[in-house]
Parts: structure tokens; C-alpha cells; sequence
């Protein structure tokens, strides 16, 4: 499958790759420290997130220990609101790590849990992934509000083991298994899949 071709449609939305032309929203968005408050970019530029979009481009998807960013845009006016990184692990290419970002404008209309509500059902009953997990910051409530929202289960919590901007933070995983997912019908029946 060619991540790059991907297109998720949603009621709202569209999940797919970003491109070179959305750089400056991506890097308004990311340089905003309302929303980067507990992730590690803050030194980052126009030209790096341009570069990062290109690269990515590149990346083969669905490839065991490599990331793939796709981006959120509205259906209405294919706007790029967000974005969503997903990590393909090992073993066996069959577990997922999931990130998410929307602009601060774009937050509290859940378009976020819309977005990732489709990756879930992309990721178990397209590509038969066996389980999906978040690591997130516990201060972190309206993505732990999120991730519980589309059905992730608290699963560990690590006392000071990432270090981010200059700091050593908690990291707690939450997880969803493919056997425990239940989708929900009124969600996927807008669902379209196209590569
Ligand atoms: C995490 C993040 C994506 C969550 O965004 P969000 O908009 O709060 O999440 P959702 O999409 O689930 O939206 C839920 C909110 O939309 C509201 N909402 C409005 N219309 C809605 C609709 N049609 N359907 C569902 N929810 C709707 C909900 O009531 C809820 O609001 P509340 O938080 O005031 O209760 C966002 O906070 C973010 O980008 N944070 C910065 C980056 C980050 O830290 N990422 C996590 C790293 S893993």
C-alpha cells in the first residue's frame, strides 16, 4: 500500500499525506506553545518542518520502526487542521504507536477524535494491527480525554522517563487491542478508504 496515495474520508474530514505547500500551517501550528506544550519541538523552523514533509513523503509506509505523518484536513475546504504520526513496530510489523496534533483553533469540535477514530478502524480491520498505543503526559487531559474517548485503556505509567524540554516527565501508555475494539457502526458507515 502507498501511504502517500492513502485518503481516509470521515463525515468531516480527510486523513492524507501532507504536503509541501501545507509547510507554513504546519509550522504556525507547531510553533504554537498552546499546542506544543508537551511535545519536544521547540526549535523548529519553516525550512525543518518543510524538509520533515518532504522526507516524509519519502518514508515507505506501514514499514516496521519507521513513522508516517498524515495530515487532518477539512472536507469542506481541504484545509490542514492537524496532523497524525503513526509509528509501525515490531514485532512482527503488528503494533502501532499513534500521535496527534490539531491547531489551537481546531480543537474542541471533535475533529481530533473524529480523525483517529477512522486511523483505529484503518489500522484493525484494513491492515489486521494487533494492538494500537499513545504515550502521553498525564497533565496532558484533553489528549487522555481523547484517547479515552475512541476507546484506549490505561495500561502503564512510567515516573520520569522522557526527557522533554530540559525536564524528565512521566509517560503514561494507553492502548487499544484489536480483540477489545469495537467500532462503532454510525461512525464507519461514512467511512471511504481510498490508495
Ligand atoms: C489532543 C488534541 C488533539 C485533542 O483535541 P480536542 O479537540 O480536545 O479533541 P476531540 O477531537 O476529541 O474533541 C473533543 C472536544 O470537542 C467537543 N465537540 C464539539 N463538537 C463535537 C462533535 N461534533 N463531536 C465530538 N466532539 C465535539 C467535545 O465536547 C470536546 O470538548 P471538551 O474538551 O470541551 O469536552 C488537542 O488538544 C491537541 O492537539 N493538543 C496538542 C498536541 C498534543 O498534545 N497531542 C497529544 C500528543 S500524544
Amino acid at each position: 500500500m502507498n501511504g502517500n496515495k492513502l485518503i481516509i474520508e470521515t463525515q468531516r474530514l480527510f486523513i492524507k499525506a501532507i504536503q509541501p505547500v501545507n509547510a507554513e500551517t504546519v509550522y504556525n501550528y507547531r510553533i504554537d506553545p498552546r499546542v506544543n506544550k508537551y511535545q519536544n519541538w521547540e526549535s523548529i523552523s519553516y525550512e525543518s518542518i518543510l524538509k520533515f514533509i518532504n522526507e516524509n513523503l519519502k518514508t515507505e509506509f506501514n514499514s516496521p520502526d519507521k513513522w508516517k505523518q498524515f495530515g487532518i484536513y477539512t472536507k469542506d475546504n481541504d484545509f490542514l487542521i492537524g496532523d497524525t504520526g503513526l509509528h509501525f513496530l515490531n514485532p512482527q510489523n503488528s503494533i502501532v504507536e499513534i500521535g496527534f496534533t490539531l491547531s489551537h483553533e481546531n480543537q474542541g469540535f471533535g475533529y481530533g477524535s473524529e480523525a483517529v477514530k477512522s486511523i483505529i478502524y484503518f489500522l484493525f480491520k484494513i491492515l489486521k494491527k494487533h494492538r494500537i498505543f499513545a504515550s502521553v503526559d498525564p497533565q496532558n487531559n484533553k489528549s487522555i480525554s481523547l484517547l479515552k474517548r475512541v476507546g484506549f485503556k490505561q495500561e502503564a505509567y512510567f515516573k520520569k522517563s522522557l526527557f522533554i524540554k530540559e525536564n524528565w516527565v512521566d509517560d503514561v501508555i494507553f492502548a487499544l487491542l484489536n480483540e477489545e475494539y469495537q467500532p462503532n457502526e454510525e461512525d464507519y458507515k461514512y467511512y471511504c478508504i481510498k490508495e
